[in-house]
């Protein structure tokens, strides 16, 4: 949900900010029509997302794979989700303006490339059988699991189709955009994981699940560089298996190492590195920093 939002609304409020002038009504039209394709991506993705993750709710209803009838067609339901985007892309570009519909195409190309790769990683971080290898929980490979599967599509992608839009597509400036959402991406992913334990199933609209599917989350590798050896042992013995007892033991243990406190500080330290990045932005002739600024206000202490 939130994902979703975030996506449509920067990529619109970008497009209305980046000349200062307001759109022409065909210009917001087909500014509306790029929103769109970052909503059919994550659609895709997010249908696929539930049945690899074994998840169970996604905004507040039944995955889509779990519902009557559908099973594994979801997969190549999430196919079609895809395919929408460049029947969209090809309606509203390819004879209006070959130049956007070139760039626009490369840019879900490369970012479809660019997702697909991180979920890869996210997915084989832990080996699916046997028992979990603690020592893969690293910041690092965290880092570039997130930067993959998340910060491209939900924050450099509607960014940069904006750019394009409006005719933006010097190196430089994209450069300097994709550096500021890919840190914005990092942080969004960091509460998806901290909410996936700590947030409301109603609220969010979904139940975690990355306890049981062994998932190289925030929590967890902050725990690991927390935990004592007993602890350590009982994240080792309880990670990863779908047990309701077992699954609690290891909120026990995030709750013992007060990870709510270090989230909280970390979002802190997130949102002034953030807002000092963005004051340092080069490119503010091109990009209007407000844009960033707003998206920023928009996930910040996000409880969905
Ligand atoms: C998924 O990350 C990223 C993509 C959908 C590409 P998660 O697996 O953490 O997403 P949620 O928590 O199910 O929304
Ligand atoms: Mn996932
Ligand atoms: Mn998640």
């Amino acid at each position: 949900m939130a994902r979703s939002l975030i996506s449509y609304l920067s990529s619109l409020a970008f497009l209305s900010k980046v000349r200062g002038a307001r759109l022409t009504s065909e210009e917001a039209f087909s500014a509306s029509a790029l929103g769109w394709c970052v909503e059919w991506l994550q659609a895709f993705f997010l249908v696929a997302d539930d049945k690899m993750d074994s998840s169970v709710t996604r905004r507040g209803k039944p995955c889509w794979y779990r519902v009557a009838g559908v099973g594994n067609t979801a997969i190549n339901d999430s196919f079609i989700l895809e395919s929408q985007i460049y029947r969209i892309v090809r309606r509203y570009f390819k004879r209006q303006s070959p130049r956007v519909y070139a760039a626009v195409l490369e840019l879900l190309h490369e970012t479809t490339m660019q997702t697909e790769v991180g979920q890869l990683l996210d997915l084989t971080t832990q080996p699916i059988e046997g028992p979990v290898d603690l020592g893969l929980f690293t910041l690092a490979r965290y880092k570039s699991i997130v930067k993959y599967k998340t910060a491209f599509y939900t924050f450099y992608l509607p960014m940069a189709l904006g750019l394009v839009h409006q005719g933006v597509d010097d190196e430089e400036t994209l450069d300097a955009t994709r550096e500021i959402c890919l840190q914005m991406g990092e942080y969004f992913q960091i509460q998806d994981d901290y909410l996936d334990a700590y947030g409301a199933p109603e609220v969010i609209g979904k139940i975690g699940t990355d306890i049981q599917d062994k998932k190289c989350s925030w929590l967890v590798v902050q725990a690991m560089s927390r935990a004592n050896p007993a602890q350590l042992a009982a994240i080792r013995e309880n990670y990863g298996v779908d047990d309701e007892e077992k699954i609690a033991l290891i909120k026990g243990i995030y709750r013992d190492l007060d990870l709510e406190s270090v989230f909280k500080a970390y979002e802190e330290e997130s949102y002034a590195r953030l807002s000092a990045m963005i004051d340092e932005f080069q490119g503010g002739d091109r990009v209007p920093k407000e844009v960033f600024r707003q998206m920023l206000e928009k996930i910040y202490k996000r409880k969905v």
